[in-house]
């Protein structure tokens, strides 16, 4: 709960509720969710964010997924880059998925700089498809194949240009 609705995220509280009790079921129509937790930092774990795999289709093993580490102290440490591993390998291992996708804002470069490391690769660009505080903002499209994840070759990763953030 604690960082759920965090910057650049609006929600009023009515779609925060809604949104947190949509969680609190995990099967193929809602998704599985996931805490982050940090447990390099002390004697206890420290809930630092969540995540989730959108499962979009059991039938054509399709999965989305979304990520959301709500306390800055945290970013840019190497939690983001394990959590999607994570999650990609549960996806693809366990769920039996083709393909994973995601999307993020075309300007969040952090974010699209962990999908990377990853392997995720720079699909294309939706222009001026988010509305926050009065201004449009670019989405950019990732994806991640099984084949990909398996071969351990990031395609656009570590090395990579691919545009888009
Ligand atoms: C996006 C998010 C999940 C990434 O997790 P993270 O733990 O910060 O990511 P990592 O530390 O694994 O990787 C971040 C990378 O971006 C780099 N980075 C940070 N700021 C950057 C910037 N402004 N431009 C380019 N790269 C940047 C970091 O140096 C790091 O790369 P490196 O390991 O090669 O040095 C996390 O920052 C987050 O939840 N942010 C707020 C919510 C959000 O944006 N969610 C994603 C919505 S799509």
């Amino acid at each position: 709960m604690q960082w759920l609705a965090v910057p650049p995220f609006q929600m009023s509280l009515a779609a925060e509720e809604a949104h947190v009790r949509s969680k609190l079921t995990n099967d193929w129509e809602h998704g599985v969710n996931f805490a982050i937790e940090a447990t390099d930092v002390g004697d206890e774990p420290v809930l630092i964010g969540n995540a989730e795999l959108r499962l979009i289709s059991p039938v054509a093993r399709l999965g989305d997924l979304g990520i959301a580490i709500g306390n800055p102290e945290y970013w840019s440490r190497g939690y983001g880059e394990d959590v999607v591993r994570t999650i990609c390998r549960y996806g693809f291992e366990d769920l039996d998925l083709h393909r994973i996708g995601l999307t993020a804002a075309g300007h969040n470069a952090r974010a699209t700089r962990a999908y990377k490391k990853v392997g995720f690769v720079v699909e294309g660009s939706m222009r001026e498809s988010r509305y926050v505080s009065g201004r449009y903002y670019d989405t950019t499209v990732m994806g991640l194949l099984r084949s990909e994840f398996e071969s351990g070759e990031p395609q656009q990763g570590r090395a990579g240009s691919g545009g888009g953030a």
